[in-house]
């Protein structure tokens, strides 16, 4: 089965084309394509949504026209358009949806609406020239994390899932957007603070770890947040690179140690067999390593189990359309155009 899906919840806009391979069960990609609107943003320091949706009106055809042309597919090989029906920003959205809708109508193919957060998790399912994930099994327990969610769901099966928990105020990836901001490091601050962290020196700052040893699977980071901006105005605003990088190496450490432990935690409670990571902050180098150094201390028997970590390369931990094309190949449940709506809040259920 090969499936086109286009992604649009955010800033950028992207369509691919994959299909599952047969032999072992994983998504190929035939393309690939992501149009990215976020040097606009850059400059205002955060998203604006109505610039995002401009952006996405601008670039949706010709990303369509290269993905189909770079595929080498004709459309009639093609069964099915998957698309992002939410969460995300609803102006964002709407532009896949009524696009995949019209491309759906005129070409008479089937149209699969797909849960953003739940095509993060599926990244793991697919395979590129660099990575073929070995085979997920299950249970599996999934983090997104992601610029808007931080989430633990445990996929007993492709059909069964649960959510665990979740964030109560700010995400991970929020929370490095803003500390970002607080120290005047370019948007997004993810990939900033990894950036800037790599100079900084171990316990010049230390920082709470939100909610880390809390029985459930929520997380919280809006404190965090505030204890840098605590450190910032201590310091008059007036930071040396060298305070920017203690305090990135500090914040950034904070973070993956809450997502790593109660991950972990989760893993153990639900004996799970893999973990999967998936959403922008997955590609921070650290937060891998960590995950992998704090697994391998888990005795291989017993209680601790084995689990197999799954991370996505970074382009795929990123919004990118061929992780919503996985979904859709896994779990293919055509809909009606009329019940396909967008639905910028939507969660598990
Ligand atoms: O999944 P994603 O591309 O978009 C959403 O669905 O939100 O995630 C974007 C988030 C941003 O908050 C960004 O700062 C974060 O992912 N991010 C990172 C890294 N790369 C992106 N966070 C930490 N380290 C990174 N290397
Ligand atoms: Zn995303």
């Amino acid at each position: 089965m090969t499936i086109l899906s286009i992604e649009t919840s955010c800033d950028e806009t992207a369509v691919a084309i994959t299909t599952k391979e047969a032999k072992n069960d994983l998504v190929k990609i035939l393309s690939n394509v992501v149009a990215s609107s976020l040097v606009l943003h850059s400059k205002t320091g955060g998203i604006i949504p109505d610039i995002a949706a401009r952006e996405q009106l601008k670039f949706i055809v010709p990303v369509i026209k290269k993905t189909i042309k770079d595929a080498k597919v004709s459309i009639k090989d093609i069964d099915g358009i998957a698309v992002t029906v939410g969460p995300g920003l609803i102006g964002s959205l709407l532009i896949g949806i009524e696009t995949a809708k019209t491309l759906a109508y005129i070409w008479k193919k089937p149209i699969i609406p797909v849960n953003h957060l739940l095509g993060h998790i599926y990244a793991n399912f697919v395979q590129t020239n660099n990575y073929e994930p070995s085979t997920i099994n299950f249970p599996a327990l999934a983090l997104i994390v992601s610029g808007g969610h931080t989430d633990l769901v445990l996929l007993k099966s492709h059909e069964a899932m649960a959510w665990l928990g979740g964030t109560l105020d700010d995400a991970a990836g929020e929370a490095f957007d803003k500390i970002g901001r607080l120290l005047n490091l370019p948007y997004p601050g993810g990939p900033s603070i990894e950036k800037a962290s790599m100079q900084g020196i171990a316990n010049r700052f230390i920082f709470p770890r939100p909610m880390i040893g809390s029985k459930d699977f929520n997380f919280s980071f809006s404190g965090l947040k505030a204890a840098v901006l605590r450190e910032v105005l201590r310091l008059n605003h007036k930071l040396s690179n060298q305070q920017v990088s203690d305090i990135s190496l500090a914040a950034q450490k904070s973070i993956i140690e809450v997502l790593v432990r109660k991950t972990i935690k989760a893993a153990k409670k639900y004996n799970a067999k893999s973990i999967l990571l998936g959403g922008g902050v997955a590609a921070n180098r650290k937060l891998k390593e960590e995950m992998r150094s704090q697994l391998s201390t888990l005795s291989p028997r017993g209680e601790a189990g084995n689990f197999q970590l799954h991370v996505p390369p970074a382009h795929l931990c990123t919004d990118n359309a061929a992780m919503i094309g996985a979904y859709a190949l896994y779990n293919y449940k055509p809909a009606s155009w009329k019940n396909i709506t967008a639905n910028p809040k939507l969660y598990f259920n």
